[in-house]
């Protein structure tokens, strides 16, 4: 049994990752955090949303802007703090911007990963929890997707650099026995936390449904474009499994218990709500919810799209004592209450500084 205390973040200052080390804080975990912002529109110098986790939980995080492809400061860091896990979801993560820049993804994705894995094993740290995607199953054969679904027929390059990261996991666990990892595969995360005080920022490259409902509702944008009406589905319009971004934090957290109890070297788990939801079925809920219309117009379908993607999530229930809890409903009330209180996301409320002080 390895008791671990201290959690290295990587990524911890973006969306999916400033929830999770919110979830992580409150179940007791000391956590520091990286971020080299990269999905950012503008270069920051601060990790304001990790400020407002620390104001949510009243908890210090300790953060330090790193790029993963600086390998010296990367050691460097490990050199300062004794880490007996690593949750790894720094990544570039635009499917559109993949296609059209592969080599910056594998570079960044790829390279990043391999880096963190050769000072981690340096420093004699071998747990690892690994963000993935249920891109890497690309078309579905057969749905809900299992875990042992084929994986690696992906549609993109940003699915192929998490199929791809998902293999070296594998050869890693194959050539040492040491290596304790998770790889956990989101479905679609949407929502944010019930304070309001952190979310998706709407400031940064984005190319999902949520941002863009987000749009048109604050006004920024007159209509929705759906993309694709025809597709076999009973409305026309694309199918996802949503999971609220604080299920899936709780995964997360889930996981660290699993990686504990050292039963395995290597286990995947897919994280989704194990519903089915349409694109013109999530702006009635989105409309129902918050009172506010989304006008649309459907449009030809998005290059690289599928039609229906959803889970199972029958091994995470079993083996990981863990399952979504929020609905529909709730994402599009957390989420609104989030974009409405922060119409232009995190700016000008950072007050963290970057050298490695704690947050306040
Ligand atoms: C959802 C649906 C679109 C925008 C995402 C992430 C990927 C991975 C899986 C974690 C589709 C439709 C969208 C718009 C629309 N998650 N849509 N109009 O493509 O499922 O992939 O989840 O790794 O990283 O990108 O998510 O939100 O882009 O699209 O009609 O303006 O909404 O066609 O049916 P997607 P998405």
């Amino acid at each position: 049994m390895t008791n671990i205390k201290t959690v290295f973040v990587t990524g911890g200052a973006g969306y999916i990752g400033s929830h999770c080390v919110l979830s992580l804080l409150e179940a007791g975990y000391n956590v520091v955090a990286i971020d080299n912002f990269v999905n950012s529109v503008e270069q920051q110098e601060s990790a304001a949303s990790l400020d407002r986790v620390s104001r949510i939980t009243g908890k210090k995080i300790i953060f330090y802007k790193c790029d993963l492809l600086d390998i010296q400061q990367l050691d460097d860091i490990f050199n300062k703090h004794q880490f007996d896990c690593v949750i790894h979801f720094a990544a570039m993560k635009s499917v559109g911007e993949s296609i059209k820049q592969p080599l910056m993804y594998y570079k960044n994705n790829i390279v990043g990963a391999m880096n963190l894995l050769d000072v981690m094993a340096a420093h004699e740290c071998y747990q690892l929890v690994f963000s993935s995607s249920c891109t890497v199953y690309g078309n579905p054969i057969f749905l809900p997707i299992t875990e042992d679904h084929p994986i690696g027929n992906v549609t993109n390059v940003y699915g192929r650099t998490k199929y791809f990261i998902e293999e070296i996991l594998k050869d890693s666990v194959n050539s040492d026995p040491k290596w304790n990892v998770i790889s956990l595969r989101y479905f679609n995360p949407v929502g944010a936390h019930s304070s309001g005080l952190i979310g998706e920022d709407p400031t940064k490259n984005f190319s999902n449904l949520m941002p863009y409902i987000a749009l048109v509702a604050l006004g920024k944008k007159p209509t929705l474009s759906i993309f694709g009406g025809d597709y076999e589905t009973p409305d026309g319009t694309g199918i996802r499994d949503y999971i609220h971004v604080m299920d899936l934090a709780e995964g997360h957290v889930a996981a660290l218990k699993k990686l504990q109890s050292k039963q395995s070297h290597l286990e995947v788990f897919n994280l989704g709500s194990g519903q089915g939801t349409s694109v013109l079925e999530f702006v009635q809920t989105f409309e129902n919810v918050t009172g506010v219309k989304v006008p649309y117009i459907i449009e030809a379908r998005r290059e690289g799209d599928i039609g229906s993607m959803y889970a199972n999530c029958d091994l995470a229930r079993t083996k990981l004592g863990w399952t979504a809890k929020y609905t529909l409903d709730d994402i599009c009330r957390d989420f609104w209450r989030w974009q409405s209180l922060n119409p232009n996301g995190y700016k000008g409320n950072s007050i963290t500084s970057t050298n490695g002080d704690t947050c306040h």
